[in-house]
C-alpha cells in the first residue's frame, strides 16, 4: 500500500500523545473476556477444551476445499475459535427458549463461523450472509454432510440486508463492509463481534459511499421492494426470520456515517488525515515483520479501531477491542466486541472483563530498538509463561527460554521488561536461558513511564480509600481501566517537564534518590469537565499534596504541579487545568 512512511508515522504518534496513548503503556487498551458459563454448556465445554477436535469433522474449517495448506488451515481455526468464543459469551446471554434467535455471519464466505456458531447452537438460527454466489454454494454443499437444519444462506449486500437479528459477527469483513455490518448491528441494537480486515478499502469509498449505502437499503426497505430478489428469498423463508416491515424501518434511528465515525476522533482528525491513517493500517502478514515501520503502522490500525469502537460507544454501546490470539493466527487480529447498554441481560459480562496487558505499549515498541527484531510469536509464548509465574505467589524467580536460540531469549527479555520484571541472561551453550526475578515493591516506587510517577502499594491504597466513597461513576472507572489498565499513579514531572529539562534519566535519578520516602497527604476528590461534541467529558481524580516533591520540582526549574491520583474519565483525561483544592467535591479533612 502506498503511504508517505514519514507523513504516516507522525501522524500515528501525534494521534497517540492526543489520546495520551503514549504515554503510560496505554496502547494495552485491549481487553479479554473470561468466557462465562461455558463448562455448564456442553458443547461448547468441549470446544473450549478441544478445539475443532469436539465437533463434527465437517464443521473444522482449517480442512476444508479452500484450504490446501497446513499453516493456513491452523490459522483459520483459530481465528474463527476467537470470534466463536467470543460471540458464544453474548449468545448464553439470550434466553432463547421463547423465540428461536437469529445470528447473522456477515461476510461469512464460506461459512467458517456460520457453520461453527450452528453446530454449537442448534437452539439459533445462523444466516451466512455474503455478495459471492459461489461461496454460498460451498456452504450448502458442506451442509450436505453436516444436515444442519439452523444454517440458512443469503446473498447480496450487507446493506441492503432487512431482517431482523439478535446477533452480528464478522469475520474480515473487507473495509467497509465492516462498517455496514456495524451499522446494522447498531440501527438494530444487537451485540456484535466482528474482525475487520482491508482497511485502506475504507479510504477511496469513504464516508458518502457508506451513506448512499445506507440511505439505499432505507429506501428499498420503505418501498417495501425486497432486497431478496437474488432467487435467495427460499432460504430464509422461516417464519421465525421477520424481514422488517416498512413501518419499522421508517422508526429506525439514522445514525449519522461520517468518517472518522466518532465524536472523539472527530475532534482531532478530519477526514483527508482519517484517509491517511486507514493508509498507514493497511498491511499484511509478514510484510513488515517486527521492523519499527510494522509498530508505527499496527498502531495506526488500533487507532483505527479504536475509531469504530468509541462511534459504537456513542451510541450507547458497551464495547470491547480484543486480539485473536496467537497473535500469529492473523495480521488483521484486532476483534470488536459491543452489545447495548441498556439490554441488562448483557450486565454478567462486565465482572468477566480484564484490561490485558498482553500488548507492550506501541509507542514504548516503536521508541525503543531493543524491540525491533522480537518475534511475535516467541514473546508471546514467553509472556503467558512469565504471566503465570506472577500470578503463582509461590515462586520468586524463573528460568525461561533454556536451550532456544537466540530469537527466543531476546523475545523472553522483551516479555519480562514489558511486565516490569528483572531478567538477566545466565548459562552457558545450549543451557543459556534467561533468568526472571520478581522484583521487591517499595510501598512508594518511582518509575519512568514518558512521564516520572509515583506508582505502589501507597499510591493503590490511597485510590482504594477514594473508590471506597462510591463518589465515582462505574462507567468513569471503567473507562480509565479500558485506556489505563489497572495501575493507578501520581505523575511528579510530566512528558512535558522532562522534555523541558531535558534529561529524563538525571530527573529520575533525583526523584529516586530524594522522593522514596516522601509524606503525601490526601485531601478529597476534585473533579473537572468539558465539552466533547455534545457530550461532556468528566474527569475524577484525588487531590494530593507532596511538598518534597514541590521542592524538587522548584530544584529543577520547573512550575508547581497539582499533584493528584486519577480515578476515571467519561471519555479521557484532561491536562492543563487546575486540579487543586478549589475543584474537590468530597473532602477527606
Ligand atoms: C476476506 S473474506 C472473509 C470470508 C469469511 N468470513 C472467512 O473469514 O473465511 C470477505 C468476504 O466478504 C464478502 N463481502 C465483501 N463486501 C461485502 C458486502 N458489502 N456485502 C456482503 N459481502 C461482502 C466477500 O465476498 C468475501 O467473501
Amino acid at each position: 500500500m502506498n503511504v508517505n512512511r514519514k507523513a504516516g508515522e507522525k501522524l500515528v504518534h501525534e494521534l497517540l500523545e492526543q489520546l495520551e496513548l503514549n504515554l503510560d503503556g496505554s496502547l494495552d487498551v485491549y481487553s479479554s473476556l473470561k468466557y462465562p458459563n461455558v463448562e455448564d454448556h456442553q458443547r461448547l465445554g468441549e470446544f473450549f477444551k478441544n478445539g475443532f477436535e469436539a465437533l463434527d469433522p465437517g464443521v473444522d474449517p482449517g480442512s476444508t476445499d479452500a484450504i490446501v495448506n497446513h499453516v493456513r488451515g491452523q490459522h483459520k481455526r483459530e481465528q474463527v475459535q476467537a470470534i466463536v468464543l467470543a460471540a458464544s459469551s453474548l449468545m448464553l446471554c439470550m434466553d432463547s427458549t421463547n423465540r428461536r434467535k437469529v445470528g447473522v455471519d456477515f461476510c461469512g464466505g464460506r461459512g467458517v463461523v456460520g457453520i461453527t456458531l450452528a453446530a454449537l447452537f442448534p437452539e439459533w438460527d445462523i444466516v451466512v450472509l455474503d455478495l459471492k454466489p459461489g461461496a454460498l454454494k460451498l456452504v450448502q454443499t458442506r451442509n450436505e454432510s453436516l444436515k444442519l437444519k439452523n444454517i440458512k444462506t443469503w446473498q447480496g449486500d450487507v446493506s441492503q440486508f432487512q431482517v431482523d437479528f439478535d446477533l452480528a459477527v464478522a469475520l474480515h469483513s473487507c473495509g467497509i463492509a465492516a462498517d455496514l455490518v456495524l451499522q446494522k448491528a447498531l440501527i438494530q441494537r444487537a451485540p456484535f463481534v466482528i474482525v475487520p480486515c482491508c482497511t485502506g478499502a475504507v479510504v477511496p469509498q469513504s464516508a458518502a459511499l457508506l451513506r448512499v449505502a445506507m440511505n439505499k437499503a432505507m429506501i428499498s426497505s420503505k418501498t417495501n421492494e425486497s432486497s431478496t430478489t437474488n432467487g435467495l428469498k427460499n432460504e430464509l423463508q422461516n417464519e421465525n426470520l421477520t424481514k422488517n416491515s416498512s413501518q419499522e424501518v421508517a422508526k429506525i434511528p439514522k445514525i449519522p456515517v461520517s468518517m472518522p465515525r466518532s465524536i472523539l476522533f472527530q475532534r482531532i482528525l478530519n477526514e483527508s488525515c482519517f484517509c491517511e491513517l486507514a493508509q498507514a493500517a493497511d498491511f499484511g502478514q509478514g510484510e513488515l515483520d517486527m521492523t519499527k515501520e510494522y509498530c508505527w503502522r499496527r498502531a495506526a490500525k488500533t487507532l483505527l479501531e479504536l475509531d469504530r469502537i468509541y462511534a459504537c460507544i456513542d451510541q450507547g454501546y458497551r464495547t470491547l477491542l480484543m486480539k485473536i490470539r496467537p497473535l500469529t493466527a492473523s495480521p488483521k487480529n484486532d476483534m470488536l466486541v459491543g452489545w447495548p447498554k441498556e439490554c441488562e441481560r448483557f450486565s454478567k459480562l462486565e465482572e468477566q472483563i480484564t484490561v490485558d496487558t498482553f500488548v507492550p505499549s506501541i509507542s514504548s515498541l516503536a521508541e525503543s530498538s531493543k524491540w525491533l527484531d522480537v518475534s511475535e510469536s516467541h514473546f508471546a509464548a514467553a509472556h503467558l509463561q512469565l504471566k503465570q509465574f506472577c500470578a503463582d505467589p509461590s515462586v520468586t524467580q524463573i528460568c525461561i527460554a533454556q536451550g532456544l536460540g537466540s530469537v527466543a531469549r531476546k523475545a523472553a527479555h522483551a516479555a519480562a521488561e514489558s511486565l516490569e520484571l528483572k531478567h538477566t541472561s545466565t548459562g552457558k551453550g545450549n543451557r543459556r536461558s534467561v533468568l526472571v526475578e520478581k522484583q521487591v515493591m517499595s510501598p512508594l516506587e518511582i518509575r519512568f513511564r514518558g512521564y516520572i510517577g509515583f506508582f505502589g502499594s501507597k499510591i493503590e491504597s490511597i485510590a482504594k480509600l477514594a473508590l471506597s466513597k462510591n463518589v465515582v461513576p462505574e462507567s468513569a472507572l471503567n473507562q480509565r481501566l479500558r485506556l489505563r489498565g489497572s495501575e493507578f499513579h501520581m505523575t511528579l514531572c510530566s512528558s512535558i517537564d522532562i522534555k523541558q529539562y531535558g534529561k529524563a534519566n538525571e530527573v529520575l535519578d533525583r526523584c529516586r534518590r530524594q522522593l522514596s520516602c516522601a509524606e503525601i497527604t490526601v485531601l478529597g476528590i476534585g473533579c473537572v469537565e468539558e465539552k466533547i461534541g455534545l457530550s461532556e467529558n468528566k474527569v475524577y481524580f484525588v487531590v494530593v499534596q507532596c511538598a518534597a516533591a514541590q521542592n524538587l520540582r522548584l530544584n529543577l526549574g520547573l512550575l508547581p504541579f497539582d499533584f493528584h491520583i486519577t480515578l476515571g474519565f467519561d471519555v479521557k483525561d484532561i491536562h492543563g487545568v487546575r486540579k487543586d483544592r478549589s475543584t474537590i467535591f468530597y473532602s477527606f479533612l
